[in-house]
């Protein structure tokens, strides 16, 4: 196949990207947002991605002092929260543009997380904000969170809903579809606010996700939904 033929993004028929297309499109999208990130985020969310990640550091469950990875990590809310909770976080992330943005005193990795520069078993816990519709392939990512992740540690991985009620279905579609691209267009960029609802196309349904984190080796894996669906939380534990 010619070069240029090669580099070529590839869009499905759904307009969205896959592969290495899609990595570097994530990469740049979240550079470009990176110094508006928090201020979009906290009005397009209500301030709610603060209750959901504290709810995803409970889940978590472990000990004072346990080391947990917070893989893209963006502006590093959740390394904020873990430090608070006084566990001792490592931020990483595959956007410079939103680890310069970082507000945590976190030590920060630029990497991406389907190949983690990390031993095996060497954390105790990983936690992940709204970040597995980015990826370009969770079935690496759960393994590469399962070697990762020592016996006995636990991870706790947050990303957007579809909620199962109808009518908080079709609000919510009204206000992602709509709404939420009109105020990143107004304060960041519009772009990629309109991103943002199509990649919720990427996720499998919520039993296909449970399923993969088991076939990737974890057990006491739960899914639930926050905030009647608006986001979904997984969690579970590497027992052995
Ligand atoms: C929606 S932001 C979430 C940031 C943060 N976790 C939060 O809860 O606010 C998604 C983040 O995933 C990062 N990301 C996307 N694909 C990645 C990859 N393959 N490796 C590392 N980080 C990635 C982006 O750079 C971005 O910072």
């Amino acid at each position: 196949m010619p070069r240029n033929e090669r580099n070529r993004p590839t869009w499905d028929t759904e307009g969205l990207l896959h592969g290495d297309a899609k990595r570097a499109a994530v990469q740049d999208m979240f550079d470009q947002i990176a110094s508006r990130y928090d201020l979009v985020n906290r009005i397009m969310t209500f301030r709610l991605d603060v209750r959901w990640r504290k709810v995803a550091l409970r889940a978590l469950g472990l000990a004072p002092g346990s080391v947990v990875l917070d893989l893209a990590s963006g502006t590093g809310d959740m390394c904020i929260d873990l430090a608070h909770a006084d566990l001792v976080p490592i931020s990483v992330d595959l956007s410079y543009g939103m680890l310069h943005a970082g507000r945590s005193s976190a030590p920060r990795v630029q990497a991406d997380i389907l190949r983690l520069p990390v031993p095996d078993g060497s954390v105790d816990g990983v936690t992940c904000g709204f970040a597995l519709r980015n990826l370009v392939d969770l079935d690496t990512f759960f393994r590469e969170l399962h070697r990762v992740v020592r016996p006995g540690g636990r991870i706790s991985l947050l990303d957007v809903g579809v909620p199962h009620n109808p009518l908080v279905r079709f609000g919510n579609g009204i206000y992602f579809g709509r709404i939420v691209p009109l105020i990143g267009g107004l304060l960041s960029d519009r772009a990629a606010y309109r991103y943002l609802p199509k990649s919720v196309a990427y996720l499998p349904p919520p039993a296909t996700l449970v399923a993969m984190l088991q076939s990737a080796g974890f057990e006491h894996v739960v899914h639930r939904q926050l905030s009647g669906g608006l986001t979904q939380l997984l969690h579970a534990t590497r027992t052995s």
